[in-house]
């Protein structure tokens, strides 16, 4: 395993990431590690990240200076070379010009740290101090036009730095130096794998789980398929996998979900039609925020009765990944057991909380693991794609995007419009290039005229949106052929809608979804 200790760079998780594509463990801890809890998870190197502070800010984040001694490999990166510059005598100044964006790497030492990395290569640079002076015993590796100690090291204590981060894609040479790192110098091996994973994560089910009960909220989306499969065959029968349907998700999807699971993985799973006490609680509600928040209330109304109903459970399959663990740290742990606790059903998260006498303990098996991870562990235990490469799906579902009030007529027309949507973006073998492609229902009618008739019907929304994360998004270029067919069928085949319509809003300020 390799750890990161984190200054409070963006990229910290990123760097997690590129050490695991090398199939080397790897995991972020904060700064405030210390040499012992280090030493005690016997990693095999340490990297320093980056960070937005200045090494001589008085608030500074520093290291303890005894992990130099710990006799493990470590790599400083920016903020984290400047540090180990600082700490062993070196020193750091602002520099006269700071170095922002691509810069061509010049190699001094092409052994070691640099293998195989091509002298010229673009890395990429983002700092305002430099190195100015290194500290005794270290060696110069490579020097960029305006940074003269672009890398450094201590061949013989195995410590290194470079001010650029190889973790980026930009930097072109960045993958071969964090491999040299791993395999050359500190001697890993790859044995982060996804077999290795799914062997491993079912020992630790057991061990956890022994002989207890726990229950599991399908959604259909990769994260829960994937930890039913596993949990599944960790404990078999002791698993029950419960799916609410509260009639809001898309054409066909419960049936097919539950068909996939019974069927084709043999996985039994309790289905709970809730489809008219969902419609009857949001009858009449046109306010967004209410609606949302009936529907979070309604689904911890059922998820409760029906978990006393099928159980008791001792503990509830939860889908957390490393991201939200490395975010929550330490919230939602139980003071007297150290356990992690569920306070919140997490696909639902922006409700309230679960009723304190149902706060289950959890069991996470994918809480080690990234969302490209999981669609590889998906993927190597037979998800078909149309699971694992899923475009996310709000709580909600088509709820929130039929605007204004929610009724039974209008959630048949948004389900056949947005069913030829899907159609067409898969047929069109353009499904991957979109985060999300899809139809919102307006509350509104407009005229339009077929064969010799007068209509008057309900527009459609064309919602297709590019973006890394959801957090931000720009309205997607689709091939207008794609459009126009899409455009074609839903008029054709679709009664009740007239018109369609492409949002071309980015987000902010338009948000993905329209309610
Ligand atoms: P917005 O509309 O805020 O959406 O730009 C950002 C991303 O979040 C999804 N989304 C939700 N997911 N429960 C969820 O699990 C929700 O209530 C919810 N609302 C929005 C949305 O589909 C997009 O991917």
């Amino acid at each position: 395993m390799i750890v990161i200790l984190d200054f409070g760079s963006q990229y910290s998780e990123l760097i997690a990431r590129r050490i695991r594509e090398t199939q080397v463990y790897s995991e972020v801890l904060s700064y405030r590690t210390t040499p012992e809890q280090i030493r005690q998870l016997s990693p095999k190197g340490i990297i320093l990240s980056g960070g937005p502070s200045s090494v001589y800010d008085e608030r500074a984040p520093h290291c303890d200076p005894e992990i130099w001694n710990l006799g493990i490999p470590i790599l400083g990166v920016c903020y984290g070379m400047q540090l180990m510059v600082q700490q062993l005598g070196g020193s750091v100044e602002r520099a006269e010009c700071g170095e922002y964006g691509k810069a061509a790497l010049f190699i001094d030492d092409p052994t070691d740290l640099l293998t195989n990395v091509e002298d010229g290569t673009t890395m990429w640079m983002s700092h305002g101090d430099s190195v100015t002076a290194m500290p005794e015993g270290f060696e110069l590796l490579a020097h960029t036009e305006n940074t003269p100690c672009a890398a450094i090291a201590h061949h013989e204590r195995k410590l290194y730095g470079v001010q650029f981060h190889p973790e980026v894609v930009h930097s072109l040479g960045g993958q071969a130096l964090i491999r040299n790192f791993v395999y050359h110098i500190c001697e890993c091996q790859p044995t982060w794998t996804t077999a290795a994973f799914v062997e491993e994560t079912i020992r630790e089910i057991r061990a956890k789980v022994g002989d207890k009960r726990v229950l599991l909220a399908l959604s259909g989306g990769v994260d829960s398929s994937t930890l039913a499969f596993l949990l599944h065959r960790a404990i078999g029968d002791q698993l029950t996998c419960m799916f609410i349907d509260q009639g809001f998700m898309r054409k066909y999807e419960p049936e097919r979900l539950v068909k996939l699971f019974q069927e084709q993985f043999h996985i039994p799973v309790e289905y709970i039609n809730a489809r008219e006490r969902f419609l009857e609680r949001i009858k009449g509600v046109t306010d967004p925020e209410e609606k949302r928040k009936r529907i979070g209330h309604e689904f911890i109304r059922v998820f409760e009765e029906e978990s006393k109903r099928l159980g008791p459970f001792d503990y509830l399959a939860q889908g957390t990944l490393y991201p939200d663990v490395i975010e929550s740290a330490d919230t939602n742990v139980d003071p007297q057991t150290g356990e992690r606790v569920a306070v919140k059903i997490k696909s639902h998260h922006n409700v309230g909380g679960l009723p304190k006498d149902l706060r289950f303990k959890l069991v996470e098996p994918l809480r080690k693991l990234f969302k490209d991870e999981v669609r590889k562990v998906g993927r190597s235990i037979g998800l078909p794609e149309e699971i694992v490469n899923r475009h996310p799906f709000p709580g909600p579902g088509l709820a929130i995007r039929i605007l204004g009030e929610v009724t039974a007529e209008k959630l048949d027309i948004l389900r056949d419009a947005d069913l030829i949507v899907r159609q067409e973006v898969n047929r069109s073998g353009t499904y991957s290039m979109f985060w999300q492609a899809f139809a919102v229902l307006l509350p509104i009618r407009s005229v339009g005229v077929m064969g010799d008739q007068r209509t008057y019907a309900y527009p459609i929304v064309l919602r297709f949106v590019s973006s890394e994360d959801g957090m931000t998004a720009d309205w997607s270029r689709a091939p207008y052929d794609l459009l126009e067919t899409i455009s074609n069928r839903i008029v054709n085949e679709v009664r009740g809608v007239n018109r369609v319509v492409y949002d071309i809003t980015s987000k902010p300020p338009g948000t993905i979804e329209w309610e």
